[in-house]
């Protein structure tokens, strides 16, 4: 996509994240969380996304990797399956019972390390359907905002389920939707392979010792 083109696209977006009510609007930035009292609540979070190719059972999928994601975005993410947007039975059991503030405790706490970054160049030729992609999630799968999840470095498994999840509509988010309606099964199963493939990537949180 032409530089012009996709910056004018990240702009439109951008405008559209902050009137969608995304919590990291700049003038009035959340407080951070207490990373202390986010270790205290992820306890059970990390018999799931602690393990090391931890699956989803029906449907079979891998629960997805946290670490290196931003917290405006793990923040945002918690509070879609509270509200509804997103319907997994567990998280939505696990996110029910906290508040806003307890969210900002937790992304505080797997923050904890500095979110992904790039690394020298992408891996691999980009599928065609990527290109659109690239504006919001970067060339290489780590998102440009901190509200656009990182997905360099993913399971590909659940990167495919979730642009699944969009194009049926049972995962609500206004500008997912859009992109994902877009996509053939061919599409999905080219992106999802790209940008798992991506280094260095996110990675699974380490339990804590002892
Ligand atoms: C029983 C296993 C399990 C437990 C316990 C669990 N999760 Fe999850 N988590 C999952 C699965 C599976 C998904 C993917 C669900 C989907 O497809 O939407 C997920 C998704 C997420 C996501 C979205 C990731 C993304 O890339 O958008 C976040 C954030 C998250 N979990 C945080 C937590 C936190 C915080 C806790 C504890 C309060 C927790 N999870 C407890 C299995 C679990
Ligand atoms: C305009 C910016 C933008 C563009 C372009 C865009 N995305 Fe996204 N994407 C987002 C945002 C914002 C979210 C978080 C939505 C949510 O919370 O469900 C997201 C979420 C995702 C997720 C879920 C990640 C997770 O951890 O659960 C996947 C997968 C994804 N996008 C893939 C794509 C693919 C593939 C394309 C191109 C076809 C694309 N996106 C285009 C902004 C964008």
């Amino acid at each position: 996509m032409p530089a012009k083109l996709s910056l004018s696209l990240v702009a439109l977006t951008a405008a559209l994240v902050v009137s969608f009510g995304s919590p990291a609007r700049a003038d009035e930035a959340a407080p951070a969380g207490d990373p202390a009292h986010g270790a205290k609540l992820a306890y059970t979070c990390l018999g799931c996304h602690a393990i090391a190719d931890y699956r989803n059972a029906y449907p079979d999928y891998h629960v997805p990797k946290l670490g290196g994601q931003h917290p405006d975005y793990l923040v945002s993410a918690l509070s879609e399956y509270k509200s509804g947007a997103r319907q997994h039975p567990t998280m939505r059991s696990q996110a029910t019972q906290m508040t806003e503030a307890n969210f900002r405790d937790i992304a505080a706490y797997f923050a904890t390390a500095t979110p992904a970054k790039s690394g020298p160049a992408p891996v691999g030729t980009p599928p065609k359907a990527a290109e659109v992609c690239q504006a919001c999630h970067g060339p290489d799968g780590v998102g440009i905002l901190p509200e656009y999840p990182t997905l360099a470095g993913q399971h590909a498994d659940y990167i495919e389920q979730a642009l699944r999840a969009y194009r049926k509509g049972t995962r609500q988010n206004a500008i997912m939707q859009g992109f994902a309606g877009a996509l053939s099964d061919a599409d999905i199963r080219e992106l999802s392979l790209y940008f798992a493939r991506q280094k260095p990537g996110l990675w699974v949180p380490a339990l804590p010792k002892g």
